[in-house]
């Protein structure tokens, strides 16, 4: 079947006139193009930002079958330097045909971004997990980042980096309101680049994961991720999409003497997953945990959650099936070292993903230790 409109992702000027905004069709391969009037949505969370996430949905002139769209904002008709995107979600294969079942969308990678082992342990405990593809969106990486993310796109293919330039448009903000962190558009333009993940991998993914490479969802108890989410996938139907509760495991609580400070990572910048076993409890009730959408369900997304579905409804996952485990710095200052759980849910990978990352990063010429490398020609 033909599709009937197409939707193009935008980020806005939120006061400017949106009402004579058109959509520009290449309907054939003679280069004809046709413009339509577009109607204009608003994303909800734009966060008293001045610029903000924006969908522009036009419908398609009969006859035309358009394989690149772009959008224009006043009456003319000047092309020069125009801009057009092709169309993606042509085909929408049946969802037993999708080509893969977990992608993970990560967002902003900015501020010369250089959490090295942090996000090498993250990329094999995804593999670990069965996730069977990452994206990115880079603003800003270090050198050392870039060996990682060349690793991880070209050798093993399973990361794809999109550049996210958008410090060269607009002054991101580094928070979620102007008030914290002034600046044109809410955290980095998190928003526009999570929705537009989403739209990627609509007909691409059954499932797609948002959250950070600080994170990840573990399953409770001795069963995988795939099989939590069949069995989440059984109990609930299709197009269900699921959340998981943020647990905080704070960097500054880092475990002494443990078997996991391994010497061969001593030399390498950022954290590392397996050395904060402390859980925050959050009681505050604020809902800052991750989704696993069925992106066919949703409309518009958001940090934390679907803000319009397509059709399709979320369940919230309680910790005795799986949590989000997020390590990073403190988010409760309130909170004493005595006051944190002890929660060592992800030491029951660390001894396969000690093993995995060391091979990583004896690949990426990384890992110190010259008995560990196999490469090496002594
Ligand atoms: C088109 O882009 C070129 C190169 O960036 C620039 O020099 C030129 O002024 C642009 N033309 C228009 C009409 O904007
Ligand atoms: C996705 O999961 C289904 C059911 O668990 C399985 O039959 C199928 O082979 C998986 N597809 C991919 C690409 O992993
Ligand atoms: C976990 O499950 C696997 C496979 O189902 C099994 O081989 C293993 O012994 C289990 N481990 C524990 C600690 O129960
Ligand atoms: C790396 O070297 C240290 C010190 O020589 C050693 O204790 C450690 O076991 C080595 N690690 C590996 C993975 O071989």
């Amino acid at each position: 079947m033909a599709i009937a409109s197409v939707r193009l992702l935008a980020v806005v000027l939120l006061k400017e006139n949106t009402l004579r905004s058109r959509c520009v069709f290449c309907c054939r391969e003679d280069g004809e193009v046709v413009t339509v009037a577009a109607k204009f949505t608003n994303h909800p969370s734009n966060f008293q930002f001045q610029y903000g996430t924006g969908d522009f949905l036009c419908q398609i002139p009969v006859g035309c079958e358009p394989r690149y769209a772009g959008l224009l904002s006043g009456d003319g008709l000047d092309l020069t330097n125009f801009t057009f995107l092709p169309v993606l979600n042509q085909d929408a294969p049946e969802r037993s045909r999708l080509p893969l079942n977990f992608t993970l969308c990560m967002s902003i990678m900015f501020g010369d971004y250089n959490n090295v082992l942090q996000f090498v342990q993250a990329m094999e405990l995804y593999r670990l997990l069965g996730i069977q593809r990452a994206i990115i969106y880079k603003t800003s990486c270090s050198a050392a980042m870039e060996t990682v993310l060349q690793y991880y796109t070209s050798k093993v293919g399973f990361l794809q980096v999109l550049p996210w330039p958008i410090d060269s448009h607009l002054k991101p903000s580094s928070n979620w309101l102007p008030s914290l962190s002034p600046g044109d558009i809410h955290y980095y333009g998190q928003i526009p680049a999570i929705n537009d993940c989403v739209y990627r991998n609509m007909h691409r993914s059954r499932y797609v994961l948002l959250h950070d490479p600080d994170e990840v969802i573990m399953p409770t108890g001795n069963i995988t991720f795939k099989t939590l989410m069949s069995d989440l996938e059984k109990a609930h139907g299709e197009k269900v999409n699921f959340y998981f509760s943020n647990n905080v495991f704070p960097y500054e609580e880092k475990e002494e003497n443990s078997r996991y400070d391994l010497p061969e990572w001593e030399h390498l910048p950022g954290h590392s997953f397996l050395l904060h076993v402390l859980r925050e409890e959050d009681k505050s009730g604020y809902k800052s945990g991750k989704m696993v959408v069925d992106p066919r369900s949703v409309l518009q997304m958001s940090v934390h959650k679907v803000k319009h579905f397509a059709k399709g409804r979320t369940e919230t996952i309680g910790p005795e099936l799986g949590r989000l485990y997020h390590v990073r710095r403190r988010k409760n200052s309130n909170l004493k070292r005595e006051d944190l759980v002890r929660d060592e849910g992800l030491l029951k990978v660390a001894q396969a993903l000690v093993e995995r990352v060391n091979h990583a990063l004896s690949h990426m010429g990384l890992l110190l230790n010259a008995t560990t490398r196999p490469n090496d020609p002594h």
